[in-house]
């Protein structure tokens, strides 16, 4: 049921919705050893638009695992297909997705809470009017490589397949430095040519398909492997001008994720990274702040590192220690292949190892200054289970007067139909984020959010963040945070689960 705001703060236009909002926080002063709560409150103004734009996501590996399911997913839920399982009839859903699977609470009514899908809180793009395109070092067409992926059930792919088949992925940049090399034989669609005439090729590529599909804008995620961290040099990448003299220079160290992260942002367009490597270095970051270009990362968050970031916060703001957190993974699909060689394994363990940190450092009484749980994180390759990961994981924690609880967890999952939704939940709210601008008391014109846009820290395992602002890991905040700001552009204050109403005779 569609709602509108009855509030003398809030506005409808034919093109936007306008909300005055105060934004109340609490400002904490030290000094002398005693501390000063403050309460602050901002005035802001928000400003979105309604009119859904044509928008185009281009992945890159969209050959892949993630890239077939997602792109199968949406042609599957647009035609309302339905196949035959062995436990009965399965119909196309988006289970997994913040947007279009979960709820929000709008209010209360006479009958208790109300809850509407999340999608509806702002205009969100719907995922099937998404246009799908992207590169891939590998040049099966979709339908061919939905196959080879091994996820979907046969029933679903034979309907699928002359809907796949017209997709192919374009000639992708292939540094064998930076993926496992056991990912070479895969490698028969690549371009040639030095750094910056690949970095063209790619631009006319996003330019190209922009205007075929008549689109008003486009989104770029990498889906692609693992890559090896790249080196972080004065002189290399740590300004956009250096940057850009690199891959000018055909400097050896500029991996294909940066490339295309700076041929999106020259195009104007957002450029999301859904896997582990550093991508994003300080040359692209201030690349995106000078174009005023959204970027955001690191890392989906899909499975082991979401139960983490939900359980840790629990037992941290529960007064339970957690002093030993040790995770296992087997995995048997292509990205468990390319992170059976130890650089790309490495990439996913140190995007993987800060994720309980924020809710640590929350909690004094129970940890010292820079103590931490033992965090291990092993990962192997076992081509059987293929798709299908399993996580083990083990946290032991220290409960009362010396007492030990230790939690085994056994989670078994196919990988891409985890990450899937993810990848559409990235571009519906990276796209919802560039129709949202704001002004405050110091600002006469129009503001947009940091072109670093944590607001997506929720799909992220390794959060990539403003420079010195801080990083949430805990998924609930997370949420809260999406939901919260979302909630104040149409001028209503967050939900503070306080029932006063029901508390007080
Ligand atoms: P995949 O190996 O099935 O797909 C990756 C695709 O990228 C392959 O088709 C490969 O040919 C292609 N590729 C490699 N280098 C490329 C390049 N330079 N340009 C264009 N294409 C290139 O892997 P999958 O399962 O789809 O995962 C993709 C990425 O997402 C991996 O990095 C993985 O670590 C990350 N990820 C996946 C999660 C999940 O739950 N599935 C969770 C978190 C991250």
């Amino acid at each position: 049921m569609a709602f509108k705001v009855d509030s003398p703060n809030v506005s409808y236009t034919e093109n936007f919705i306008i909300s005055d909002y105060k934004y109340e926080t609490t400002e904490i002063l030290k000094d002398n050893g005693t501390m000063r709560a403050v309460p602050v409150s901002t005035q802001f103004k928000f400003r979105t638009e309604r009119k859904k734009p044509r928008v185009g996501c281009m992945l890159v590996g969209w050959g892949g695992n993630n890239g077939t399911t997602v792109t199968a997913a949406v042609i599957a839920n647009k035609l309302g297909l339905s196949w035959e399982t062995k436990s009965g009839m399965q119909h196309a859903n988006y289970f997994g997705s913040l947007t279009q699977a979960s709820t929000i609470c709008l209010g209360s009514g006479q009958h208790g809470d109300v809850y509407i899908p999340f999608k509806d809180i702002l205009p969100m793009v719907e995922p099937e009017d998404i246009v799908f395109d992207g590169w891939d070092i590998s040049s099966l067409d979709l339908a061919e490589a939905m196959e080879r992926a091994c996820v979907l059930d046969v029933q679903l792919q034979k309907q699928l397949y002359k809907h796949m088949e017209k997709y192919k992925p374009r000639p992708s940049i292939y540094f064998p430095d930076f993926i496992a090399a056991n990912q070479a034989d895969r490698a028969d669609n690549v371009l040639n040519g030095s750094k910056q005439e690949q970095m063209e090729q790619i631009r006319k590529d996003i330019r190209n398909f922009k205007n075929d599909n008549e689109l008003d804008k486009v989104i770029v995620l990498w889906t692609a492997n693992t890559e090896r961290f790249s080196d972080v040099r004065s002189g290399l990448n740590d300004t956009a001008a250096n940057l850009l003299a690199s891959i000018k220079h055909g400097e050896s160290e500029v991996s294909p994720s940066t490339i295309f992260a700076v041929a999106s942002i020259l195009e104007g367009c957002a450029y999301i990274n859904g896997s582990p490597q550093n991508t994003l270095v300080p040359g692209v970051i201030e690349l995106a702040a000078k174009h005023k270009v959204f970027i955001g990362g690191d890392d989906f968050k899909s499975g082991q590192t979401k139960i983490k970031s939900v359980l840790v916060d629990f037992l941290v703001s529960a007064g339970i220690k957690p002093v030993s957190i040790v995770s296992y993974n087997h995995l048997g699909n292509n990205d468990g292949k390319n992170l059976s060689a130890p650089q790309q394994f490495r990439s996913k363990e140190i995007s993987k190892s800060n994720v309980v940190d924020d809710m640590v450092q929350s909690n004094s009484i129970l940890y010292k200054e820079n103590e931490k749980p033992d965090h291990c994180v092993v990962i192997k390759y076992v081509p059987f289970v293929g798709d299908s990961k399993r996580a083990m994981d083990e946290y032991t924690s220290e409960i009362m007067m010396g007492g030990h609880n230790t939690i085994v967890m056994h989670n078994t999952c196919e990988d891409s139909l985890l990450a899937s939704p993810i990848i559409l939940d990235l571009v519906i709210l990276c796209e919802m984020c560039q129709r949202i601008n704001f002004k405050t008391a110091n600002s006469d014109d129009w503001e947009t959010f940091h072109p670093v846009l944590s607001i997506l820290s929720y799909l992220c395992k390794a959060p990539l963040v403003p420079p010195g602002t801080p990083v949430v890991n805990a998924l609930f905040k997370q949420r809260a945070c999406l939901e919260n700001i979302f909630r104040a552009c149409i001028g209503l204050s967050p939900i503070n689960h306080m029932t006063l109403e029901h508390k007080v005779t």
